[in-house]
C-alpha cells in the first residue's frame, strides 16, 4: 500500500469509491469540483491510497493553525478490513501533528466504531447547518432582516 497526496485526476475514481459506501449525497461538497478546491487549499490534507497502483481509498481534512480536523474518510467496499483506513489515519494525524496540531477531531456521520479503534472518544456535539445561508439569516443584525422581521 502507498498513501501519497491527492491529485487532481484521482477525482472520477474518489466519487467512485463514495458513491459505493453511499456518501456522494452531496456532490456539491464532495464532488470533482470541491475535490479540486481542497487540493488548492493550503489549510487541507487531503491524501489517497493505493494498493498495486489502484486508488482504493482516501481522507481529507483542515488544521487551521491549532486544531485539524478530519471531514471525510472512505475505503472502497471491497479493499475494506485490511488496514487501509487505519493507514489514512495515521497519515494525516502525522501531516497535521507536522503542522503544529496537538489535536485532532473527526465529524462522523455514522457509526462511530472505527474512529474509536484509532483513539478518538466521543465528547463534543458538532452541529451542522447546511446551506450556509440558514446560518447568515437567523444571525443577521436586525437593521440586515427583511421588512417582516422589523414588524
Ligand atoms: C470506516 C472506514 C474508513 C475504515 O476503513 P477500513 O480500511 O475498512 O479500516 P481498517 O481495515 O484500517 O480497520 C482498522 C481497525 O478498525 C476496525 N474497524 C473497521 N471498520 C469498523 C467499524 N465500522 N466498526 C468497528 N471497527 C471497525 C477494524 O476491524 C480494524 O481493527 P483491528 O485492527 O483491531 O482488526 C471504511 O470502512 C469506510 O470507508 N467505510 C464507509 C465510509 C465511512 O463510514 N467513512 C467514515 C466516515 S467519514
Amino acid at each position: 500500500m502507498r498513501i501519497r497526496d491527492f491529485v487532481p485526476s484521482d477525482a472520477p475514481r474518489l466519487v467512485e469509491i463514495l458513491k459505493a459506501n453511499q456518501q456522494y449525497g452531496h456532490p456539491e461538497l464532495d464532488g470533482p469540483e470541491a475535490m479540486m478546491r481542497v487540493h488548492q487549499c493550503e489549510a487541507a490534507e487531503f491524501l489517497v491510497a493505493e494498493e498495486d497502483y489502484k486508488v482504493v481509498g482516501f481522507i481529507r481534512g483542515v488544521y487551521d493553525g491549532s486544531r485539524a480536523i478530519i471531514h471525510l474518510a472512505s475505503v472502497d467496499p471491497e479493499y475494506q478490513g485490511r488496514g487501509i483506513g487505519r493507514a489514512l489515519v495515521n497519515a494525516i494525524a502525522k501531516r497535521f501533528k507536522e503542522r503544529g496540531a496537538a489535536s485532532l477531531a473527526v465529524t462522523v456521520p455514522g457509526e462511530t466504531g472505527f474512529w474509536k479503534k484509532m483513539g478518538f472518544r466521543q465528547t463534543i456535539r458538532i452541529m451542522f447547518a447546511y446551506p450556509i445561508e440558514d446560518v447568515l439569516a437567523a444571525s443577521a443584525p436586525p437593521e440586515e432582516a427583511g421588512p417582516q422581521k422589523k414588524l
